[in-house]
């Protein structure tokens, strides 16, 4: 295929291991599970699975190059940066700049996820209309297949900012909805599975501690379920 030629090209030389590239499988759709991840957990920018130019004349060449090339080696790189600076954080036990990294790793997570989606929602024998269980969901979520587009269609244009348009299925309500990211690292990482969560708005805890948040979230560690977190682990990792 030309496209790795080229897309070798296309990437400069970035320091460390975010540098690397995970090849696309010939053939073989990737899955947000396939995110690719070198033996030390750095994360790496994977090839398209089609060429720069294959979108054309919807999306074109040279957008796609510095998209995929500039852009979103930008968020790998910037993603295992923060990471490696919250583990030197750990080691020194030093947390005075968690705020930070914390935003850092939300940011450039959020990036990478948000972009390794992207590319695998595109085709270029992409277009028409879903088939089967997802057009019977969007069908019964939205009206109609034009009714959702033009929800979809509008998020879009609207939304504010660095933004995206995004589909989620909601696993609660078992509904497909439609929402806008404003600030992408706002939502954390899109594309991970939350197993631990800690309400802070101080509704959560301000009758009893007050202004020691600290105080909360150290009591918050004598009352989690680990079962239930397990099990979400566990389905997470077998469902993904
Ligand atoms: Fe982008």
């Amino acid at each position: 295929m030309a496209n790795r030629r080229d897309f070798l090209k296309a990437v400069p030389a970035a320091a460390g291991a975010a540098a690397l590239i995970m090849q696309g499988v010939p053939g073989r759709a990737l899955g947000m599970s396939d995110l690719a991840v070198d033996p030390d957990g750095n994360y790496l920018l994977q090839a398209l699975p089609y060429d720069y130019a294959a979108l054309e004349p919807h999306i074109d060449e040279q957008t796609m190059r510095l998209h995929h090339g500039k852009h979103h080696l930008g968020y790998v790189n910037g993603l295992n940066n923060a990471l490696g600076k919250l583990k030197e954080a750990r080691e020194k036990k030093d947390y005075s700049l968690i705020k930070h990294y914390s935003r850092e790793a939300a940011f450039h997570g959020s990036g990478h996820l948000l972009h390794a989606l992207f590319w695998q929602n595109m085709s270029p024998n992409g277009g028409g209309e879903p088939q089967g269980e997802l057009a019977q969901a969007l069908a019964k979520g939205f009206i109609s297949f034009a009714d959702f587009r033009d929800q979809f269609t509008a998020a879009a244009i609207q939304v504010e900012g660095s933004g995206w348009a995004v589909l989620v299925y909601e696993p609660v309500g078992q509904k497909l909805v439609v929402l806008q990211a404003e600030k992408h690292q706002n939502l954390t990482q899109w594309g991970a599975v939350p197993l631990l969560v800690v309400d802070v708005w101080e509704h959560a805890y301000y009758l009893k501690y007050q202004n020691r948040r600290g105080d909360f979230v150290k009591a918050f560690f004598n009352v989690i379920n680990w079962s239930d977190v397990a099990q979400r682990f566990a389905k997470a990792k077998s469902e993904l």
